[in-house]
């Protein structure tokens, strides 16, 4: 078994798929991001590198702010479009039927249908050759409560989640453990001993 050598490029999949909305609650826009995730757990940062050529580009260097909205299954088709249509064209939230709700700490809108809102503010923009990076603190997170039991818990999972891997969409499959199964099945045998 060999290996065959590539030339550098961006291979790294899966990876979360957003929606990001920009601009205001009266003019809001949505762009489609997969290049973006968390940097920092406190304070809370994350970052969106955008082209400077998308129409949301502006907007968000412009205004500072922006969120980043969680796409379920139910949002897939219009997370798609909202990567390929541009908003210098047409009215996305009006096109896909999506509520734009102000956020609570920007005047960025948020998308209502998404069960998640992570609301931004810009730290730093960083070019880093066809995409500037913009870095950015977590000022506020609004969640659907439908999914909260009655103890606070959130079920993110019961919202089927969708990511992105080689150029298409999916929800998560099968859950294989969860955080430090390895250490407790390996102690959990020990003991057994
Ligand atoms: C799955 C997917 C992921 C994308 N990821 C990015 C991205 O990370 N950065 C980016 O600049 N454009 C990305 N795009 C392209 C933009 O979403 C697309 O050009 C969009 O039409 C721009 O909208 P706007 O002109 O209204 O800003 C992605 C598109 C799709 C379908």
């Amino acid at each position: 078994m060999g290996k065959a050598i590539w030339k550098p490029g961006t291979v790294l999949y899966p990876v979360p798929v957003v929606m990001v909305s920009c601009g205001t609650a009266e003019k809001g826009n949505i762009i489609t991001v997969a290049w973006t995730g968390t940097v920092n757990s406190d304070p809370a940062m994350t970052y969106v590198s955008i082209r400077p050529s998308r129409h949301s580009f502006d907007l968000i260097k412009n205004n500072g702010e922006f969120v980043i909205n969680l796409v379920t299954k139910d949002l897939a088709y219009a997370c798609d479009f909202c990567g390929v249509k541009s908003g210098r064209d047409m009215d996305k939230f009006k096109e896909m039927n999506l509520t734009a709700k102000k956020g609570e700490k920007v005047n960025a809108p948020i998308i209502y249908e998404s069960p998640v809102n992570i609301e931004c503010k810009v730290k730093e923009i960083i070019p880093l050759g066809t995409h500037h990076m913009f870095l950015a603190e977590v000022v506020s997170v609004s969640v659907s409560d439908e999914y909260l039991d009655e103890s606070g818990k959130f079920h993110f999972n019961e919202t089927e989640p969708v990511c992105y891997s080689h150029g298409a969409y999916y929800t998560l499959g099968e859950q294989l453990g969860t955080f430090g199964y390895s250490v407790k099945k390996a102690e959990k045998t020990k003991k057994k001993k």
